[in-house]
């Protein structure tokens, strides 16, 4: 038996004992991805640590998530194994800027990326993921929205809203997709012709615009899983292909190249999630008085 096969069986054993359930994001690798109870899109990862009754949750992805799923439920343990796993876009936001912004466009409604921190979500009105970003705009009051932190996202939603999007800060942006530039994307279209080409929103509009299709990790796998074509070019982070290929069998997928690797999603692996459920470390606790304040924007998108 391998080594990796061990330590499976220890941490499927450490489950059961501590009543834990294993979330992981779509851009974790492969060991991680095969070892979870869910995998999913940050939105997906949010309800399901709403609604479960585990009694610890580990999660297997960045920051900005699992401090979400802290706030969600303050009364359950959260470990993230790789404690150290920040996501660059959330440290974007100071909430200084979003004071700054909230001052010049006083009737305008904030509605924030779920890729920010808790101090961040404090000063949002409701929070929104990739996946609903549209949705959770068009459901504001306000004509004017003031959107953060993500720049692209914020280009995405406005071909998509009669509502006026002011992004802030105006050069917020995701490292690993703000690289995918559209020279790279032309020429593995050019490879390979009969390949459709599916995108994250947090690509770059001249890639954006380039796309048969823009989605959030769970909308991308559900168009390669939905669509007829039996190739595709997947514009994000690498680790969703893997899920691909299982779910979606004797399918073609090809890379951006250069790779697009998000190395913070890369941070966990199977030996750090061994090591914090077995001494039940690296917990995730958001201070109440943040966790009071940011729990409101993002239920009340879960509500919608
Ligand atoms: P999704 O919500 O689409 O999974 O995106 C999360 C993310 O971090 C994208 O870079
Ligand atoms: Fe953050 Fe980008 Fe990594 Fe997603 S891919 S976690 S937005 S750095």
């Amino acid at each position: 038996m391998s080594d990796n096969t061990l330590l499976s069986a220890e941490i499927k054993k450490l489950q059961k004992e501590r009543n834990a359930i294993i979330l992981a994001h779509n851009y974790q690798c492969p060991e991680v991805q095969d070892l979870a109870d869910v995998i999913g899109d940050s939105l997906e990862l949010a309800r399901q640590a709403q609604k479960t009754d585990a009694d610890v949750i580990v999660f297997c992805g960045v920051d900005f998530m699992a401090e979400t799923a802290s706030i969600l439920n303050p009364g359950k343990t959260v470990l993230m194994p790789a404690k150290e796993a920040q996501c660059p876009l959330a440290a974007m936001l100071p909430p200084d800027v979003i004071q700054v912004a909230k001052e010049k466009y006083p009737d305008a409604k904030v509605v924030m990326y779920v890729n920010t921190t808790a101090a961040a979500k404090t000063y949002a009105d409701i929070i929104c993921t990739s996946g609903n970003a549209v949705k959770v705009v068009e459901s504001m009051e306000s004509d004017e929205i003031l959107f953060a932190p993500d720049k692209n996202l914020a280009y995405y939603v406005q071909q998509r809203t009669k509502k006026k999007i002011i992004p802030i800060p105006n050069y917020g942006m995701c490292i690993v997709h703000d690289n995918i530039k559209p020279e790279y994307v032309k020429t593995i279209k050019k490879k390979y012709p009969n390949a459709k080409l599916t995108v994250h929103p947090e690509c770059l509009p001249e890639v954006q615009e380039i796309a048969d299709h823009i989605g959030s990790t769970k909308g991308m796998m559900e168009y390669v899983k939905n669509d007829p074509s039996k190739e595709f070019i997947i514009g994000t982070e690498e680790g969703i292909i893997h899920r691909m290929k299982k779910e979606a069998p004797g399918k073609i997928f090809h890379p951006i190249n250069p790779l697009p690797t998000c190395r913070n999603m890369k941070k966990t692996n199977i030996q750090n999630l061994y090591e914090a459920l077995l001494d039940m470390k690296h917990e995730v606790k958001v201070p109440s008085k943040i966790a009071d304040k940011a729990r409101k924007p993002i239920e009340r998108m879960l509500n919608l």
